[in-house]
């Protein structure tokens, strides 16, 4: 069997953890695919810029279609944000037989149905785990672990940015605006962190949780939306002194009357174990009829957690073509059921 050849697209926060999980756990993975992963090319926007010496700059490129269209790129990671221009390099990629993996909630929020149908009609993979909590599996739970249950609620963290400016508002009284710059910083926030703070990044989350539990095509339109501008230090230390914290939640329910998708900053008692989770951390509860209550937890954004997303997606895309099983998803999309208009 030959090395299989990755292209990827950005070079970024995301994208740099990526190429160095695949250079320090090269031996790991070639034992668990049987065949080595080599990252082939990558398209990055300034060919200028300094990227550090775990990057051979022979691979670097500027022309998304550099990598869409090379014979020799057998599996596409689309890392670089924004909608038009990775929407047409995922779609390219598809018609090409080349499964795509993405960590674009963006997209996959607006996009991810017709995204889906379109690998699915031409049998390849699109994994998309990173788009949601990080370097937490939630996907894949919501695909696989809890496919049996009939799930009647999500809520959770699921923006690490406002979850840390939340902390250090709180525990180190920082200004909103010291928290943010810093978020910035450590690479947590979204390019224009208006849509972290506006609570639109979580929106888009909730939206892709949503579809995946209750198999309905919940789109962002769908989901109500308040952001955390307006909470000042003082708002935190009231909150404190009366047994509360607050968190930005994301809340996705399903009951008789139908499906409601929201987020907003609430009042959480303090003893509620989502008061505990800081800094960039995310936190999902999962209720479902028969297994009852479930907490997943871990980093909800950074290089490193989202890469152990990304790459293991890699695997699992790797894996299908290998076996040539590409495009048979457990969760069909052609199953799910447009929300507006129809709810039991
Ligand atoms: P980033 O640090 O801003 O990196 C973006 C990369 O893409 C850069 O290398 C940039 O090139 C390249 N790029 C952007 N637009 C391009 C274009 N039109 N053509 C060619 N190259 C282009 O972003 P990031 O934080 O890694 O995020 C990437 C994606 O992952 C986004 O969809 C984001 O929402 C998602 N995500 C991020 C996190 C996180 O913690 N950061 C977590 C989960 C998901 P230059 O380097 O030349 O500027
Ligand atoms: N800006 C996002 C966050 C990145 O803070 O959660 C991870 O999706």
């Amino acid at each position: 069997k030959k090395d299989l050849t990755i292209g990827m697209l950005g070079f970024g926060t995301v994208g740099s953890g990526v190429a160095t999980m695949i250079r320090d756990n090269e031996k790991e993975l070639t034992q668990r695919l049987g065949v080595k992963v080599k990252i082939g090319k990558i398209v990055v926007r300034d060919m200028e810029k300094e990227r550090g010496t775990y990057v051979d700059h022979g691979v670097l490129c500027s022309n998304v279609s550099d990598v869409i269209h090379d014979p020799d790129i057998d599996v596409v990671v689309e890392v670089m944000g924004g909608i038009e221009e990775a929407k047409y390099a995922i779609q390219e990629s598809l018609k090409a037989g080349k499964p795509v993996i993405t960590a674009n909630k963006d997209l996959m929020a607006i996009h991810g149905h017709s995204l889906l149908r379109l690998a699915h009609e031409n049998s390849c993979d699109l994994y998309y785990e990173a788009s949601v909590a990080g370097g937490i599996p939630i996907i894949r739970t919501l695909e696989d672990g809890l496919a049996s249950d009939r799930i009647s609620g999500i809520m959770g963290i699921v923006n690490g940015t406002t979850n840390y400016i939340l902390t250090k508002m709180k525990e180190e009284k920082w200004s909103y605006e010291e928290a943010l710059t810093k978020a910035q910083e450590l690479g947590f926030a979204e390019s224009d962190p208006t849509s972290d703070v506006e609570g639109l990044d979580a929106a888009r989350k909730m939206a892709i949780l949503a579809t995946l539990a209750f198999s309905m095509e919940v789109h962002l339109e769908d989901v109500s939306v308040e952001g955390m501008t307006a909470i000042s230090t003082e708002d935190l230390e009231l909150a404190e002194q009366f047994g509360y914290s607050v968190k930005m939640l994301g809340f996705a329910q399903r009951d008789e009357d139908g499906i409601d998708v929201s987020v907003e900053p609430v009042f959480l008692a303090s003893s509620h174990p989502l008061s505990s989770v800081r800094n960039e951390y995310n936190a999902v509860y999962i209720y479902g009829d028969a297994v009852g209550e479930t907490m997943f937890y871990g980093p909800g954004a950074g290089s490193m957690p989202t890469a152990t997303s990304v790459v293991s997606d890699i695997l699992a895309a790797c894996r299908n073509l290998l076996l040539g099983v590409g495009g048979k998803r457990s969760h069909n999309p052609m199953n799910s059921r447009h929300l507006k208009g129809e709810d039991h």
